[in-house]
Order: C-alpha cells, then sequence, then structure tokens
C-alpha cells in the first residue's frame, strides 16, 4: 500500500459505512474505499447483490467486508446498523442512496413523497448524528453525503427529490464547520446525470448540444473522496462544475428553475406523468 493510501486509513478508516452500496454510484464509492485498504460496512436492501459486491472487494482488494441488508426508510434502521456496527470503528460514513420521484408534485401518493423525506433526509441526518459523535471522540473520520445539482434550486417535476437535495447541501455545510476543528471532514457531493442503474432505468432522453454527458459511477466516487478533506463541497466533472459555475454566476434563481424545468421536460417528455 503506498504512503497516501496509509494516511487515508489512518485518517479515514479502519471501517467506511457505505449507505446504499451494492450496485451503481454506492458500489463505486465501496470500490475506491476498499482499493485504499479501508474496510468496509455495505447497506443495501436486496442480499443479493451486497453477497457480490462482497466477494468480489474481498477477492480484489483483500480486505474485510461486512454487508448489512435493511430498508434505510425502516423506523429502526439505526437501531440494527447500531447492533450491526457497535464492534467496528466507522471512520468513514458515505450516505450514497437517494429516493426519486420523477412527475407532477400531485400525481404521487403522500406516502411515496414522505418516503423521500425518510430515505433522503432522516436516514443522512441520523447516521451522521451517530457516526459523527464517535468520529469527535476519536478526534478523526469523514462523513460524505450524496446530493445533486437538482439541490440548488428548485427542481420542477423533481421537486420533492430536490428539496431533499438541498437538505442534504446546507446540512453538510452546517457540519463542515462545525466538525473541521474536531478532526472530522464533511463533504458534499452535488453532482449532474451519473451513468447509475437507476439513471440508466430511467431512460432519460439525451439533452445533446453542449449539455454535459452523464459521468461513471467510478469517475463520482473518486472525485468525491478526493476531496474529501479539502474543501466542503465537490461538483465532479470538468463540464459539470463549468455549467454550474455559470447558472451561479449569471443567472438568477428564477431562470434557473426554469432550465431546470426545460431540461427535465426534455429528458423524460410525456413520460413525465407516467413514471412510477
Ligand atoms: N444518477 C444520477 O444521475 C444522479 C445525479 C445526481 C445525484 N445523484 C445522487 O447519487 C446517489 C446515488 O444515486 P442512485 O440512487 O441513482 O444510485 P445507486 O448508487 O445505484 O443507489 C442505489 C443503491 O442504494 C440501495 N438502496 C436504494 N434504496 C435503499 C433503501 N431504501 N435502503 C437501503 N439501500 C437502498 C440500492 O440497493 P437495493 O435496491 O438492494 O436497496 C443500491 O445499492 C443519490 O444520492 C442521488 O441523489 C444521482
Amino acid at each position: 500500500m503506498t504512503d497516501k493510501a496509509d494516511a487515508f486509513t489512518e485518517k479515514y478508516g479502519p471501517w467506511a459505512l457505505v449507505a446504499g452500496a451494492s450496485v451503481g454510484l454506492g458500489a463505486a464509492f465501496a470500490s475506491e474505499l476498499a482499493q485504499k485498504g479501508v474496510n468496509v460496512a455495505l447497506i443495501a436492501r436486496k442480499p443479493g447483490p451486497l453477497g457480490e459486491l462482497s466477494a468480489d472487494l474481498q477477492r480484489r482488494y483483500n480486505v474485510s467486508v461486512k454487508t448489512i441488508p435493511l430498508d434505510l426508510a425502516a423506523p429502526d434502521m439505526l437501531k440494527t446498523i447500531a447492533a450491526e456496527t457497535d464492534d467496528l470503528e466507522i471512520g468513514l460514513l458515505v450516505y450514497n442512496t437517494a429516493y426519486m420521484l420523477i412527475g407532477p408534485f400531485l400525481e404521487h401518493s403522500l406516502d411515496k413523497q414522505l418516503r423521500s423525506i425518510d430515505v433522503n433526509c432522516r436516514g443522512p441526518l441520523t447516521l451522521a448524528h451517530h457516526f459523527g459523535q464517535k468520529m469527535v471522540e476519536r478526534k478523526r473520520g469523514g462523513i460524505i453525503l450524496m446530493s445533486s445539482l437538482s439541490g440548488l434550486q428548485g427542481a420542477p417535476w423533481l421537486a420533492s427529490y430536490g428539496a431533499t437535495k438541498a437538505f442534504n447541501i446546507v446540512l453538510a455545510e452546517g457540519l463542515w464547520y462545525e466538525l473541521k476543528d474536531e478532526g472530522v471532514d464533511v463533504l458534499v457531493c452535488c453532482a449532474g446525470a451519473i451513468a447509475t442503474p437507476n439513471y440508466i432505468a430511467s431512460q432519460p432522453v439525451a439533452l445533446g448540444g453542449m449539455a454535459p454527458k452523464p459521468l461513471s459511477t467510478e469517475k463520482v466516487a473518486r472525485e468525491a473522496v478526493a476531496a474529501l478533506g479539502k474543501k466542503h463541497m465537490v461538483v465532479p466533472g470538468r463540464a459539470y462544475r463549468f455549467s454550474s459555475m455559470l447558472l451561479d454566476k449569471f443567472m438568477s434563481r428564477k431562470r434557473r428553475i426554469k432550465i431546470m424545468a426545460d431540461s427535465t421536460e426534455k429528458m423524460y417528455g410525456d413520460r413525465l406523468v407516467t413514471i412510477n
């Protein structure tokens, strides 16, 4: 292992917990961390893909892997996670997963809308509170919350998803400041489109023209992990950094909401009312 990987493990090891970790970006986070020699505890609902990833990471990187199959929306999820991890020194928390409803806000049931609060807000806050306390006691550690560019202004047709992503941005920014002098680094990752299985399954129409292409999961995980401890927010991919900088500097909030609406309408067209 290199000196760089040793320093990373010393600061953020020996275990990382990745919430939403069996496939897609979560799996890429787990691989990125295992490659650095960090043992990983992986959460997802389906045990099958979790087991496959676990075997693959152990074989490729010779790290220890623990799988915790559960639903992060479950009211007792912290009780289960605490029982499964109390004997592990979790030095890094990555809250990756999110529940996204596409389409008109009022077309989805209230139960589904509230599920996005459970998975996307209650989940990261609960785990940041539980593991953050232990990290502060040890005076070292890191927390990465996954957010999205859709959390930087209103996101029509993804309204509750965008709002939960805004929650993660503001929560992470506050914690970044509160915990930086306690030895704990906090980062929020605001991504544009990523080629995750969920994204691909939603069958978006390519925006074309100057619009940046979806990033690979590996690139997003690599850039986020590399930014931890260096900044409070990262936007992976040069093209997404450039376009979000332009929107931020030169467009009113109202105009940005319209751009979000137009691009989501273009990506999903008539299907906006039938998805989910
Ligand atoms: N994809 C994009 O274009 C994009 C863009 C910007 C930001 N993001 C952000 O990137 C993150 C990951 O995106 P993604 O969801 O598309 O990809 P992902 O990394 O593929 O997430 C799905 C993973 O989470 C698990 N999971 C889903 N719901 C869960 C639950 N309730 N409890 C426990 N585990 C659960 C899934 O396994 P099981 O199904 O077995 O539970 C799977 O392992 C999200 O925070 C999202 O907001 C994505």
